[in-house]
């Protein structure tokens, strides 16, 4: 029976670096790869040593410091990526070498100007190379979302016996529905006789926002590692957000699925790359976002007061988050108002609240938030008016 431990490859510092502005020295790369292993990623994909000197630096660098999680670099189907890939990875206490091609008909056509067949005996080929350095390759299917099954099929039993120990399905331009992703997994489960002896990997882009939707399906369909990144940084709309996926195993631990990453440092790392790279987080950002705990609508809040669990389903403490704030707005009723006030030490009752709502209103229509100096001159006024 396939165990129901889901791997968690990081992938910030390669998919997530190529973003415009998000490029980091050798130090910054060092600190956020320390930071991941602290994490509890299993590999970190450190970067594509053939890219540049300093991504090689990089690699090595990292490969050297790192003791627990497998240490990760990306070649193409070229020997010389795999021998520079391996060379960068050489004092890694667990390297992994990911290589591949590119295999559905657009880019054997127009990128590769080439046919199945080829395309077929290069992946092979890249395999066999990899695995003179390594027992550990990763084989992808570039595009493997628009690739056609069958033929998905023959290249994955062919890398397989050639030595790769995991094979990634990536979803490169974020194409696939969910279900869709779903049965391109299940459909190598059940086409794919020697597919026992790999672990699937889930590589999935957000261009339709369905990244860590088409992830998680990947992995009720047979799956067993998913590629991630920090914030969901990743080419043109992002990669899968491992904040994310980590959070719906833990959240629905029914599925029966779990991984070894630590919630608590969820927000903490979230900051770190965010600061890093230079790349601020969306507030509304799930589970990371600056929003991600703030109920500002009355409804909301008083539910929330009530009973937090009206309207978190996670509690903030659980992913290192601050806690949960109660912001006011011209959207905001009277429990909030008072229990902000209650906060600043005005200890007021229903009706009081009565009389000062009306007067918060006329701020909050105002402004975008009313924010404690507000409150602490409503209280002020209050207080001349009742004497
Ligand atoms: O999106 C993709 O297909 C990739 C591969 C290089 C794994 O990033
Ligand atoms: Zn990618």
């Amino acid at each position: 029976m396939a165990s129901n431990k889901v791997y968690i490859f990081d992938t910030t510092l390669r998919d997530g670096e190529q973003v415009p502005g998000c490029k980091l020295n050798t130090t910054e790369k060092i600190e956020l790869a320390l930071a991941l292993e602290e994490l509890g990623v299993d590999i970190i994909e450190a970067g594509f040593p053939i890219s540049s000197p300093g991504d090689f630096e990089s690699v090595s660098q990292i490969a050297r410091v790192i003791k627990n999680a497998t240490v990760c670099g990306l070649s193409r189907a070229v020997e010389k990526d795999i021998v520079t890939a391996a060379q960068a990875l050489k004092h890694a206490v667990k390297p992994r070498i990911h290589t591949g091609i590119g295999t559905s008909d657009h880019h054997i056509k127009t990128k590769f100007n080439s046919t199945r067949e080829e395309i077929l005996q290069r992946a092979i080929q890249c395999v066999k190379w990899a695995r003179k350095f390594t027992d550990n390759v990763e084989f992808y299917a570039e595009d493997a979302g628009r690739t056609d099954n069958d033929y998905l099929a023959t290249v994955i039993e062919a890398v397989i016996n050639a030595g790769a120990s995991t094979v990634n399905i990536p979803d490169t331009t974020g194409y696939c529905l969910p279900y869709q992703y779903g049965e391109k997994i299940a459909w190598l489960v059940n086409h794919v006789p020697n597919i026992d002896k790999a672990v699937i990997s889930c590589h999935c882009h957000n261009d339709l926002g369905l990244a860590t939707a088409n992830s998680i399906s990947g992995v009720i369909s047979g799956a067993r590692q998913i590629e991630c990144t920090i914030n969901g940084l990743g080419e043109r709309a992002g990669n899968t957000s491992l904040e994310e996926v980590v959070m719906i195993l833990r959240q629905h631990h029914d599925l029966g699925y779990h991984t070894d990453i630590k919630p608590q440092k969820l927000n903490p790392i979230s900051k770190l790359v965010s600061d890093t790279m230079r790349m601020p987080v969306q507030p509304n950002k799930a589970i990371v976002g600056s929003n991600a705990f703030a109920h500002s609508s009355g409804i909301h809040q008083d539910g929330f007061l009530k009973n937090a669990i009206n309207y978190e389903i996670i509690n903030p403490q659980e992913v290192g988050a601050d806690g949960s704030k109660i912001v006011l707005t011209a959207r905001s009723g009277r429990s909030a108002l008072a229990y902000r006030f209650l906060k600043l030490g005005y200890n007021y009752n229903r009706n009081d609240i009565d009389v000062l709502y009306n007067e918060f209103l006329k701020v909050a229509d105002g402004k975008k938030e009313v924010e404690d100096g507000d409150l602490h001159e409503l209280a002020e006024k209050y207080s001349v008016e009742v004497v």
